[in-house]
């Protein structure tokens, strides 16, 4: 028996064709009946769209087999959707969460192909659109986040939090793609760690650690050669472990040799994987976390960019407005050059 799925009917774009079956529902719920409305391939058209309104049809339903088409659909025209109207911003910010687990997931499952990392800088560019355009994405979005520890779920919320964040701290637009850019990639070398460690519940072993710090350079290796990731983006990947007082990995550099983007990439990730369930640690509050990040781990981050996350995440009215204060943060430029070999110390209770 066929199963069927609600969707947000205003997602639907005139004049595009619909690469699904659409119902409509008829009848109680105990005894509903789904009715074919449009057949696959058919061109919404606006006359389509007015008979939707005269039947007032509250929703659209899909076959669950469906749902990859849809999100297709829905990443093809998101440059729409998200200047659609007739939308709310926490209907937008869904649709965007929900695309963008869509392409990271696709992406780690081919994480050398092209096309992937396209999709990625699309879908960060609209969401930088989105941020920019809408007052209160922060809530919006952070309602739509799921707290389940998957690597593309970590990818995508903490490129969601750091567009956020960035915004915050008055980033122009093109810093912003960079580090949304950099933080949906920043784990993409964790497809060369074997499953086994990925997965492990306890505490990892010397070795299985020193597997799992493999993953930075691992995932420079798969996008260094890609001229369509910038430098920064890729600053990212290699740094969002390297600890503020030099004790982390994979290089063990410090202070003002890790880039603005690193270091706003190291505290993300800290606060996105303390605040989720992974297979090692339950979720903490993200008060709690904060707490933790300032009183116990505070030799990881920047002082100064801590402080302004606490700010960011803390109580509207102390948040300072976006965009109305000069700019402290300019993402510097940077060259090709990575620093040196350095022994490396970290913990595994945060991101491993
Ligand atoms: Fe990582
Ligand atoms: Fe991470």
């Amino acid at each position: 028996m066929s199963e069927y799925t609600a969707i947000i009917k205003n997602t639907l774009i005139e004049d595009t064709k619909i690469e699904f079956d659409l119902f409509l529902k008829s009848g109680s719920n105990r005894h509903s009946n789904y009715v074919l409305f449009s057949r696959v391939n058919e061109l919404f058209s606006p006359e389509r769209r007015e008979e939707l309104m005269s039947r007032n049809a509250q929703k659209l339903y899909i076959s669950t087999n469906d749902i990859d088409k849809y999100l297709k659909y829905q990443e093809k025209n998101l440059k729409h959707i998200i200047e659609d109207n007739t939308m709310s911003s926490l209907e937008k910010s869904g649709v965007l969460y929900q695309v963008a687990k869509n392409v990271t997931a696709e992406l780690l499952d081919d994480p050398r192909s092209g096309q992937h990392v396209e999709r990625v800088s699309t879908w960060v560019s609209n969401t930088i659109h989105h941020i920019l355009e809408n007052e209160n994405t922060l809530s919006n979005l952070f309602k739509v986040i799921n707290h389940d520890y998957r690597i593309y779920t970590h990818s995508v919320n903490t490129s969601v939090i750091g567009l956020l964040f960035g915004r915050f701290l008055s980033l122009k637009p093109e810093e912003l793609n960079c580090l949304g850019t950099g933080l949906i990639l920043h784990d993409i070398g964790k497809v060369t760690v074997p499953p086994i460690v990925i997965k492990k519940r306890g505490k990892l072993t010397v070795n299985e650690f020193a597997e799992m710090k493999k993953h930075p350079k691992a995932g420079l290796k798969i996008l260094g050669h890609r001229s369509s990731v910038d430098i920064r983006s890729l600053k990212i990947v290699i740094q969002h472990h390297e600890n503020n007082d030099g004790t982390g990995y994979p290089y063990g550099i410090g202070g003002s040799d890790i880039h603005l983007l690193g270091h706003i990439s190291r505290i993300i990730d800290v606060y996105d994987a303390m605040t989720t369930n992974r297979h090692y640690a339950f979720a903490e509050k993200p008060f709690t976390v904060l707490v933790e990040m300032k009183n116990k781990m505070s030799n990881c981050f920047d002082s100064e960019l801590l402080r302004e996350f606490i700010c960011f995440l803390g109580p509207k009215e102390l948040r300072k407005k976006p965009g109305a204060k000069d700019i402290l943060y300019s993402v510097p430029s940077v060259t090709k050059q990575m620093p040196s070999e350095r022994i490396v110390l970290c913990d595994q209770k945060t991101e491993r």
